[in-house]
Formats: structure tokens, sequence, C-alpha cells
């Protein structure tokens, strides 16, 4: 079908040809409506935004706002729109200067220079994975053997959350990323979680360690700054971001280097270039498949376009990254490119906070993988492949692979 047929058609867009490109029907628009209409599960008509610089116009525009709370967000499902509990809505759906207070109470968890006093252990949690993985022989599941447990590990050590636990909160919090969810069951995965973390801050209360939760506690709910709800949120929502994307980006951008094998064979001859490619792959792979969610709280204009006060507007930075204004030749996947421009990890004032965590994450699995299985196939037919639909992360439920 062709964009011209629907003034507003369906979104999320269906997903027909590679699984490993965004919707043609997004490239379509990018190129002859770059702002349109697209209509929602409930009928809303939300903008679709699909240039890389109009969504970073977008994105620095206050008007712009991210409040679940406000009139015309644009909710993905009726999942989604029911499960925003009041107790669980935190920073990343809240604007200036209530975003800025809490995400302040974090920055200094996420600066670069205490995530890359992390990096030699996260170097030895990738290694013992990947021989626990080689020990076992191939093939092998990537994705359960390496790249959930590595970021899932990393987060959870930060939090303070015991990972003996994880596969309680695991499916729970897949199933909330499920756009495709009953509302009912979203919402009971939802207030277990809650629970779950809230008991966890309430022993971290009696007896506080060096971790993440801990702080929390210590420094903004005992002097009053946060509920104890709110410290449950808080580790809720960094415990679904931390683990989840960085776990789907590793095995699309493993994926992604075997479809281009003469890319992968020189990572395996440079490792030196795994930064560069990393920065490649979060470009031409993207995790977020629907875009960013904004509502306008005042009337303003994206790309020439006027926007009302009240509407909804969707950025698809996984389009921008394709931009053939942004990027030369977009669609080729080059490790040597200078990509850092991509708007992967969002832009302006919710510019991803875990970015640097992510970052090592990707660069350690990536260099380590490079060097000890240089050999790596992946073990079926890409249409054989389990990919991850219908959610607001894209990805891939197994990875089978063979060295
Ligand atoms: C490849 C991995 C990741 C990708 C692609 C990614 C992507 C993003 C994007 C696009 C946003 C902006 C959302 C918006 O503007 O509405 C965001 C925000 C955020 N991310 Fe990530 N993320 C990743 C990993 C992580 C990790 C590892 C953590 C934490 C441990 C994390 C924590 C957050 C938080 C807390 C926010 C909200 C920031 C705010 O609203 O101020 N992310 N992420």
């Amino acid at each position: 079908m062709s964009f011209t047929d629907s003034p507003a058609p369906a979104f999320p867009f269906s997903t027909t040809g590679c699984p490993m490109d965004p919707p043609a029907l997004a490239t379509e628009l990018r190129e002859e409506r770059p702002v349109t209409r697209v209509t929602l599960w409930d009928g809303s008509r939300p903008w679709l935004v699909t240039r890389h610089a109009d969504i970073r116009q977008a994105l620095r525009d206050p008007r712009l706002s991210s409040d679940v709370r406000r009139h015309g967000f644009p909710f993905l499902s009726a999942a989604q729109s029911e499960a925003i509990g009041e107790a669980l809505i935190t920073f990343i759906r809240m604007d200036p200067p209530e975003h800025t207070a809490q995400r302040r109470m974090l920055t200094q968890e996420f600066i670069v220079k205490r995530m890359e006093s992390m990096r030699s252990e996260i170097d030895t949690t990738v290694d013992a994975l990947l021989d626990r993985m080689m020990a076992g022989g191939a093939p092998a599941d990537l994705m359960e053997a390496f790249a959930l447990p590595l970021p899932s590990l990393v987060i959870c050590r930060m939090l303070g959350v015991p990972y003996e636990d994880h596969a309680y909160f695991q499916t729970r919090s897949q199933l909330v990323q499920d756009t495709t969810a009953a509302p009912e069951e979203v919402n009971t995965a939802l207030g277990e979680l809650a629970v779950y973390l809230d008991r966890l801050a309430g022993e971290k209360a009696s007896e506080p360690v060096d971790d993440l939760i801990s702080r929390l506690v210590v420094e903004q709910e005992i002097p009053g700054h946060l509920t104890r709800h709110e410290v449950a949120g808080m580790a809720l929502n960094l415990l679904i971001a931390g683990h989840e994307t960085t776990a789907n980006q590793i095995a699309l951008s493993v994926l992604a280097l075997q479809r281009h094998p003469e890319q992968w064979a020189k990572l395996c001859e440079h490792p030196d270039l795994v930064p560069a490619a990393v920065e490649e792959l979060l470009r031409h792979q993207s995790i977020v498949p629907t875009g960013l969610q904004r509502v306008a709280g005042e009337d303003l204009e994206i790309g020439g376009t006027a926007i009302r006060a009240g509407e909804g507007v969707l950025l698809q930075i996984g389009a921008a990254n394709r931009d053939p204004r942004a990027f030369t030749d977009p669609d080729r996947l080059d490790v040597e490119r200078n990509a850092h421009r991509h708007m992967a990890f969002g832009f302006g004032v919710h510019q991803c906070l875990g970015q640097p965590l992510a970052r090592i994450e990707l660069q350690s699995a990536l260099t380590a993988l490079v060097r000890r299985l240089p050999g790596l196939r992946i073990a079926k037919p890409l249409e054989e492949l389990d990919f991850r639909h219908g959610g607001n992360i894209y990805g891939l439920f197994s990875l089978p692979v063979e060295w």
C-alpha cells in the first residue's frame, strides 16, 4: 500500500519488507509528507514527524510536552493508556521543572566518569557469559545466553536488585512494553513490579548499602523529596530502561553485522573500530519503532506545519536516522562512518540518561564477540528469526548462533 491511499494511515505501521529496516511507509512519508497525520488505535490522529532536522528542532522546543497527564498525549495502545498509574509516572513522562528536579537526583549515578569506572567489571561479566555460552557448545541462543543477561546483571548490580529475581521482573517488564497486551494484564504486571520494588526499598531503608536504590532512599526519601512509591517508580523505570533496550540493541547489532559480512570482518581485523561501529549500529538499527511520544502544550510549528495545543506528536527517530539529508547513503551500514549525529538516544532535555552505560555495554559486548568468536554465524535464515514486533521496543526474542 502507498501512503497516497490514506490521508492518515494507521499507526504503528505494519512491518512489511526487511525487518532490519524502518517500515517502508515511514520512509515514503519522510520523503513526501514529513509532518503528517496518522491514526491510532483509539481513532485519535496525532502528527508523525520523520525528518532528522524537524525532530531535532522539535525535541529542543519546550512547548512540546512529555507529560502523559496532559490531554491529547498520543498513547499507542489501550494498555499503555490505562496502565499509566499516577504513582509510576517518573521524569521520562514529565516536563521541566518537575522533570529537571527528578532527573537531577540521578545524574551523578550515570556520569561518564562513574560509568567508565565500571568498564572493567562489565568486561569481566562479558567474558564470563561468553565462557559459559561457548562451554555449552554451538548452537546457542545469543539473546538468552549473552545479550539479555549482560545489561540485566549490570543494572541489577547498580540498583541493588537481586539478579536471582530476574525471571520475575523480566517477564513482567516485557509485558509492560507490549502494546498488544491486554490492559488488565499490564496493570497487574505493573502493580506486582511496584510492590516488589517498594518492598526492596523498605529493606534498603532499614539497612542501606552501596547501591542506587539505597542512595535514593537515604538522600531523597528520608529527607522528604520523594515518597517511597516514587522511589519504587524510579527504580522500576531504570530496571526496564536498563536492560531490554541494550539487550535488543546488542542482538540487532550482531544480526546487522552478520548480514554485512565485510563489516563484521573489518571489526574482527580492527577491533579498535568498535566504538565508531557502535554509533553506526545505533543509527542503523532502531529499537524504538514507534518513536518518541509528545503532546503540544502550546501552538507551534514543525517543519512548516502548524500544530495546535493539545495535539499529539510522534517523533520517529528510526526514520530520521536513515534520513539522506543527515547521512550520506543512509541505508548502507558502514562501521567507519561518523554517525555521532544519530538520534537513537533522543535529543534535548530527555536525552537518554543511561547512554554512557549503554555505550560501554555495547562496546564491551562487541569487542569480546569479534575477538573471541570471529567465526560467528546466525544459525537460521532471517525469515525464521523471532522478531519482537508490536511493542515499544523492537528487537528479537531469540538469536540462534553458531561459531
Ligand atoms: C541501546 C540502549 C538504549 C537506547 C537506544 C535508549 C534510548 C532512549 C531514548 C530514545 C530516550 C528518550 C525518550 C524520550 O525523549 O521520550 C531515553 C531516555 C531514557 N533512558 Fe535510555 N536508552 C538505552 C539504554 C538505557 C539504559 C541502559 C538506561 C539506564 C540504565 C536508560 C535510561 C533512560 C532514562 C532514565 C531515560 C529518561 C531520560 C529523561 O526523560 O530525562 N536507557 N532512552
